[in-house]
């Protein structure tokens, strides 16, 4: 599949207020499980089957590069995609991760146990995130890197263990150790502040990997070899976002995503979206594979002003700027604490939210990394022409502002919308929600 095939939103896009939102609906795959399952396919011995698959375009830079990597990986369906590993070897070309840090954080992890070079690039946005997070610890494994961020050169090959203390949580630090670590020798283990989402470890488990949990400490087991398997990866909660608060924001709707990636790791926004009195039922949860999903159904309901600790910042670290837009929508305050990490995700996710709520007429500002919206308890004014700086999430969160606001809200490169969540637009449109 080629990385244009994602249908082009275009550059521009205007939402609008135009009744209630309904829908019966799926999410794509999750973001996060569909990286790692091609990741540990393209390292595992014989043949991994992959379903549900997100085929947008952060996920297909990461098929492309793991083909690169010597990996034979075929497309079978839509979402469905066959991976035989390989021993990884020097690509050609350089590793394009496009708009993904977890495309190249993960990749930089999984490449640095095999003897090969590789240098990794990414657009501009990602040229700007730091890589030092990765790279320093790979370094301490033995991996001989260049750079702070990309492009980045990578040498992999024979390595240490490590026990590595993050200062931060973060799952992509957390899981490019453990993917290094498979190849090393000795003991790997991370320790984090607070647990970030632990896909890659659920998933080395599938795998046939030995990986325990200890108080905060994950470490490796003695046997690393990955067996290939088959994945169902399951409705990414990420997306599922937009759809569920758009539906609490605009009055009389009621809108169901089926077959949602519930893992409590990834929930936060749930549980905060509660804490404001929405209307949000979990039903049918049960286990796919090896993580849970439930369907979830949002009504429409008057949200009012909550107060984030940051120590639920790692289970919704995605989530800040669609709950900004819920907040501004809220009767009274909202305060979010603990949001340094925005600064340094597709953009700086605390400026662009705070810029784009002002210009719809909301009061937003930060005190340190402290986020505060004053709600408007109803409809926002709206009428805003969001810069959303290359970033899909900042998009979405803005035109779902547009169809709760009195006035309309611009968007302008709604085409990054793309490298996470593929058929949004349509997909909100077959809820009657305007976009165009
Ligand atoms: C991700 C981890 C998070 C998240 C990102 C996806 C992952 O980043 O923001 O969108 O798949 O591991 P950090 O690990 O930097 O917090």
């Amino acid at each position: 599949m080629s990385l244009d095939a994602n249908p082009c939103t275009g550059a521009r896009l205007e939402s609008r207020a135009d009744g209630a939102l309904s829908g019966d609906i799926f999410v794509p795959g999750d973001k996060s499980m569909s990286h790692r399952a091609l990741i540990l396919g393209a390292m595992a011995a014989g043949e991994t089957w992959i379903g549900g698959l997100l085929e947008a375009k952060d996920v297909l830079h990461t098929a492309a590069a793991v083909r690169q990597f010597g990996a034979d990986v075929d497309r079978a369906a839509h979402g469905s995609w066959r991976v035989r590993g390989r021993e990884w070897k020097s690509p050609r070309q350089p590793i394009e991760c496009g708009n993904s840090g977890t495309a190249a954080r993960l990749l930089m992890g999984a490449a640095a146990g095999f003897p090969l070079k590789a240098r990794f690039v990414g657009d501009r946005s990602l040229s700007s995130r730091p890589m030092e997070r990765v790279l320093k610890p790979l370094r301490e494994m033995g991996v001989e890197a260049e750079g702070e961020t990309l492009p980045v050169e990578v040498r992999g090959g024979k390595l240490r263990g490590i026990s590595f203390t993050n200062p931060k949580a973060s799952a992509q630090v957390k899981s490019a150790v453990l993917l290094a670590g498979l190849r090393s020798e000795g003991e790997v283990q991370v320790t984090e502040p607070a647990a970030s989402r632990d896909h890659t470890e659920n998933m080395l488990r599938v795998f046939g990997c030995d990986v325990e949990r200890e108080n905060g400490t994950v470490r490796l087991g003695p046997k690393r070899e990955l067996t290939g398997r088959s994945i169902e990866i399951p409705g990414d909660p990420s997306s599922a976002a937009f759809p569920l608060v758009a539906a609490l924001l605009v009055p009389g709707s009621e809108v169901t995503v089926r077959s949602v990636l519930v893992n409590p790791l990834r929930t936060g926004l749930f549980a905060t979206l509660a804490e404001m009195g929405a209307e949000l039922r979990t039903e049918n949860q049960r286990i796919t594979g090896f993580e849970p999903v439930a369907d979830m159904t949002a009504r429409f309901s008057q949200l009012k002003g909550v107060e984030v600790p940051a120590s639920r910042a790692p289970s919704m670290i995605d989530e800040y700027p669609i709950l900004a837009v819920a907040a501004a929508c809220a009767s009274g305050r909202s305060v979010m604490h603990g949001l340094d990490e925005l600064r340094v995700k597709e953009s700086d996710r605390l400026a662009a939210v705070i810029a784009g709520l002002q210009a719809c007429g909301v009061e937003a500002w930060q005190e340190g990394d402290t986020l505060i919206v004053e709600g408007r308890g109803g409809p926002p004014p709206g009428g805003g022409d969001i810069r959303a700086q290359d970033d899909h999430r900042i998009a979405m969160s803005f035109l779902v502002l547009g169809l709760a606001a009195r006035k309309q809200v611009a968007v302008d490169s709604a085409d990054m919308i793309g490298t996470s969540f593929p058929g949004f637009v349509e997909l909100m449109r077959s809820m009657g929600a305007s976009i165009k």
